[in-house]
Parts: C-alpha cells; structure tokens; sequence
C-alpha cells in the first residue's frame, strides 16, 4: 500500500515479462463505493496482475472478486496479513489468522463467483498463535475451499505492539515452516514471502516451493527484475540494461501526462533502479529536484537518465557469474 501503483507495475513490466505482478490492497468498501476505474483500473500491457483484496465479508468479497474479473485480473487475492490498526477496526488482514473458519468462507464465496484463480496471502501466525498450529489451519481451510495458492508470509504479525513497519522485519522470519507446509502438502501451491533479497535467493528456495513473492527488494532495487525472465524463466531479458529499460517508459509517460499525471507519481517508482554505478546518485537527485516540479516533463528522465554510466555487468545474474 502506498508504494506500488499502476505506473510501478507497468514500469516492472518491462523488466520481466513472466514474473505475476500484485496490486496493494484494496479494501472491498473501495471497491464497492470508491472511484473504481482510479483504484483497480490498469493497462493491459501490465498482465498478468493479480487483484488482492482486503475485507471479511464473503458476499462483498464475491462482488468484488467478480469485479476484478471482469476488470481483466487474473487472479484474485485474499489479504490475510496486513497488520495496520485501521484494518484490525474492520477485522480483516491478519487478525483473520484468528478466525481460518470465515476465511474458508471468504474463500469459498469468492470461488463460487469467479472462474480465474482465488489465493490467499497469510502470515505464519499473530500474537501469542502457534504457527505449528495456525498456520496448517489456514492452509485445511484454503484448501477446503479450493483456494489455488496460499502465499505466505513467513514471519509472524503482532498486532498489539508493533506498528506496521516493524511487523515486516522484527519477528523472526521461520522459512522452515513454510518449506515443510509444502512438503506435507503437495497437492497446494505454496508461495514464499519475506526477506527475499535476490533473484539467486528465489531460485534457490523455489526448489522447496512453488513460487516466490519479493516486495521490498523489488520495490526498492527494480534493475534486479531484470535477471527474473534469464534465471527463473530461461528465456533473455526484456532490455539490456536498466537504462534501455527506463527509455522504453518514455512513451507511456508522455501518454501520461498527456492525461495530467504529474512526472512524479511515474519516475518516483525508478529512483532504485540503478545501485554502484557510476552517476547513480546525481541520477536520484536529479529525480528528487526537478522531476517533482509542476510541469515537469519526460525529458528530465532523459536527462536524468544521461548522468549514469549504464552498463549491463550490474545485471544481477552477470555480476554472480
Ligand atoms: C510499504 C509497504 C506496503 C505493503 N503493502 C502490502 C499490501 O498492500 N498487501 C500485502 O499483502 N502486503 C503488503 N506489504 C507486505 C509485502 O507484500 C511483504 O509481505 C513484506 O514486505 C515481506 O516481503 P519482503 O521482505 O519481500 O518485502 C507491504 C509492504 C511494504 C513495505
């Protein structure tokens, strides 16, 4: 929430053509009641995205799952993890680790309305749970209700205590749970989430799992995506390189602005993308200075783009070999 949009994920779709992209949270009350097109509407060009939805309520999931669908989403995701105090007041997110009967429910009701993918993204547990025990309860009712995929991530949320940042990296992340969940389960894909840094690192536990969701490391550090289509998928990269990546935005940013997005709301999803290069600081402010000025147009990326000394070797995948 509030760090990807759709012009992050068009953005990270010319990084990676195959990886499945997520949109935050959007909570069924806004979907049902708020300015749908500005919420969950996208650009074809950014599929596949999957839909995740916040709520506890079957019936408005279902309508809403139904809307994702028809919106062209190719997958419908359950929030079972987000930790913030405004979500626990309309109980959903992770306090329903607390309740795996009505997100068995929510699941089902969500089934029953729409014919592409229903998945559920958990936590391993919440306050004092056993993940030894909540954790396979939420997986019998996910797949009970014929979820197809349980995301998790594998740490637990504290909902007294700790604010929602601090949810994301003081519990300890447990991968081994997850792992074994997997094995004890063959027949339900299971997705790890938390922690992971690289594209290596999601290689390497996909060997135990049947996928791998990053956030941050791919928020914050995007030239990373650039190595997901090689590594993970076998087949060449999209660009070269970073900068081939970020001139290829130009067009859709010209669109765009065309349509009154202000510059910054576009180039602020970049200002990750390149890490020890050469120009790779003056790139960051360049951004920060000029491109958050009114009026700014594309051309301050071009600029920007032509203070760093681009080169493919920062490529994730030739800088390990
Ligand atoms: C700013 C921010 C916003 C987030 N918003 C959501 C969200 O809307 N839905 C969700 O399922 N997870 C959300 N997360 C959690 C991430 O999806 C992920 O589970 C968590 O950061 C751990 O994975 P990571 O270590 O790869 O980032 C958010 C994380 C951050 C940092």
């Amino acid at each position: 929430m509030d760090w990807t949009d759709r012009h992050c994920r068009f953005f990270h779709r010319l990084l990676t053509r195959h990886t499945l992209l997520y949109t935050e949270m959007v909570t069924t009350g806004a979907v049902l009641h708020g300015d749908r097109e500005r919420l969950i509407g996208f650009d074809p060009a950014e599929q596949p995205v999957a839909l995740q939805l916040g709520g506890s309520d079957p019936a408005a999931l279902a309508q809403c799952a139904r809307i994702g669908a028809d919106f062209g989403y190719v997958e419908i995701n359950l929030n079972v993890g987000c930790p913030s105090d405004r979500v626990q007041e309309g109980r959903f997110g992770a306090c329903l680790m607390a309740e795996p009967a009505l997100i068995g429910d929510c699941v089902a009701a969500m089934k029953a309305a729409v014919s592409i993918p229903v998945t559920v993204k958990c936590r391993i547990g919440i306050d004092d749970q056993d993940p030894e025990v909540a954790l396979p309860a939420v997986a019998d009712v996910a797949e009970a209700a014929r979820a197809d995929a349980l995301i998790v991530h594998a740490r637990k949320a504290l909902l007294a205590g700790l604010s929602p940042r601090e949810n994301r990296d003081i519990p300890p992340l447990d991968y081994d749970i997850v792992f074994r969940l997997k094995a004890a389960r063959p027949q339900l894909p299971v997705i790890l989430n938390g922690g992971v840094a690289t594209v290596e690192a999601a290689r390497e536990h996909l060997t135990k799992v049947d996928g791998v969701m990053m956030g941050r490391a791919a928020y914050q550090e995007p030239w990373r995506l650039l190595a997901v289509d090689p590594l993970l998928f076998g087949e060449a990269a999209p660009f070269a390189s970073p900068k081939d990546a970020a001139q290829a935005l130009v067009p859709y940013i010209e669109r765009e602005l065309s349509r009154g997005t202000r510059l910054h709301s576009i180039t602020r999803h970049l200002h990750g993308l390149f890490q020890a290069v050469p120009g790779a600081r003056a790139y960051r402010r360049h951004l920060a200075t000029v491109a958050v000025k009114s009026g700014a147009c594309a051309g301050v990326l071009a600029e920007a783009l032509a203070l760093v000394v681009d080169r493919p070797a920062e490529l994730e995948h030739t800088a390990a070999a």
